[in-house]
């Protein structure tokens, strides 16, 4: 049944088949052109001017094959950012050439217009050496490769990678979880234990991975340099986009939020197995009615982050959601081995968003610090290092990032022990 929603029991919500590097019809060449040389385009400030002059191609040759389209996705998300954070004045205007073809493919693939973590870092990966020549049937971090990325570094290459491993590592989450399910259907109290304790250990790999980031991205290149084109057009005020996007000749302007792993399949089937609810930020949840700082926009952005993934995840995430009764199920058995062992896999899941608060605060919050000591004479000002001196940051989904991180860590705690 996994494969019915694009997931794979080795890979998970990564594709099995790795991604294509090049669209194999040469009519596509313009594109191929442009994005092959991306990063020196974005450091001679040129890659406007050459998107102004692409022809609108169409998308018709391609529309059924799924990899094409999924690299034709991937290849118009990085020049349509390109084009618009590039140069000192963010565009509110993205030409036809890249509008047109983009909203075609992203219908089909059932994504939204703007580079997604689908197609910047599940779609956007190769190895480097094929895996049967070196005798390796996992995959490993230092034999994966991004195809594209903005700025040519390895910081950025390493960013997106870091995601891609994370991604593959969580497959057996996904397989342990549905175990507990199916043990759980056959009252096997032992077997749903021993797989809620195989669970937490997965969830615990997943924060290791997460803390690599450390050994090849650095900070200051990813805050600086790389960040600022990960931003989308929503919430964006402060970057100078403060109504959107117009796509083409809509007379409407779009908004869309950024990438963002809160993206991510993974961490949300996670939730959704473990029985985590999240609600909008400055909501303390279901008892509490009252707002402590109701953001407008931001009404339960993990909710609407699922209609950025890809649409068989979306509709594997909404199956998952009637069907997963662990905690009720824990709650119900009060059996104290049984409640050790959910409440580990909360513990873990709590742990990792700790570990990611950490690395938000080294990567952005101390940057920004940094920033303003030095009185903002960085250079680079386009997109979100516009405000990066500003008190209040943004997530590149747009969130207020650590008052969000935080409230979604703390409705990760709730154990079951003590409950019953
Ligand atoms: C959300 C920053 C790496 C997982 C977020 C948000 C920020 C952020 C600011 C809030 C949403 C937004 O507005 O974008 C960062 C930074 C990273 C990083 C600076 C590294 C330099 C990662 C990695 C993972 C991850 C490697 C997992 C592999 C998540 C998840 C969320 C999130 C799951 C959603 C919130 C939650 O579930 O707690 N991240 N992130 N992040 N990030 Fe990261
Ligand atoms: N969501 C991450 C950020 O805000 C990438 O920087």
């Amino acid at each position: 049944i996994l494969s019915d929603y694009d997931i794979s029991p080795k890979s998970g919500f990564l594709p099995e088949e790795k991604p294509i590097s090049k669209l194999s019809d040469e009519y596509y060449k313009p594109w191929e052109s442009l994005v092959n040389n991306l990063p020196s385009l974005i450091l001679t400030k040129r890659i406007r001017a050459l998107v102004d002059k692409l022809p609108v191609l169409s998308v018709k040759r391609i529309e059924h094959q799924k990899c094409e389209l999924r690299r034709a996705y991937s290849v118009l998300c990085f020049l349509a950012h390109a084009y618009v954070w590039n140069v000192d004045q963010p565009t509110d205007q993205l030409p036809r050439s890249i509008s047109e073809p983009l909203l075609k493919v992203s219908s089909i693939l059932e994504v939204p217009p703007v580079a997604t973590y689908a197609g910047l870092v599940l779609w956007n990966f190769k190895e480097i050496m094929p895996f049967e020549q070196i005798d390796s049937e996992d995959w490993d971090l230092d034999n994966l490769s991004t195809t594209h990325t903005f700025t040519g570094s390895i910081d950025e290459s390493w960013f997106y990678l870091v995601s891609v491993y994370f991604e593959y590592k969580g497959a057996d989450c996904i397989t342990d979880g549905l175990e507990v399910l199916k043990f759980i259907r056959q009252n096997n109290v032992s077997s749903v234990i021993k797989n809620l304790q195989k669970l937490a250990e997965a969830i615990d790999k997943l924060g290791s991975v997460m803390m690599r980031m450390e050994e090849m991205c650095d900070p200051h290149a990813f805050y600086y340099r790389i960040r600022p084109y990960l931003a989308g057009w929503k919430n964006m005020e402060d970057a100078g986009l403060p109504n959107g996007l117009k796509y083409g000749d809509e007379e409407f302007y779009r908004s869309y939020a950024g990438g963002s792993n809160a993206q991510s399949s993974l961490i949300q089937t996670l939730d959704i197995l473990l029985g985590v609810e999240h609600f909008p930020t400055g909501f303390r949840g279901k008892d509490s009615n009252k707002s402590i700082s109701a953001e407008s926009g931001e009404n339960n952005f993990m909710n609407e982050m699922k209609s950025y993934m890809p649409g068989p995840h979306q509709r594997f995430l909404s199956h998952l959601s009637q069907v997963a009764n662990i905690r009720q199920y824990v709650l119900d058995q009060k059996h104290p081995e049984l409640t050790l062992s959910y409440d580990a896999c909360l513990a873990m899941l709590k742990a990792f968003r700790d570990k990611h608060i950490q690395i938000v605060t080294r990567y952005i919050i101390l940057q920004a610090r940094l920033y303003k000591k030095a009185g903002s004479s960085n250079t680079l000002r386009s997109g979100l290092s516009k405000s990066a001196g500003k008190d209040e940051q943004k997530g590149t989904g747009g969130t207020s990032l650590i008052p969000f991180l935080k409230q979604c860590r703390d409705e990760t705690g709730d154990p079951a022990a003590g409950k019953w």
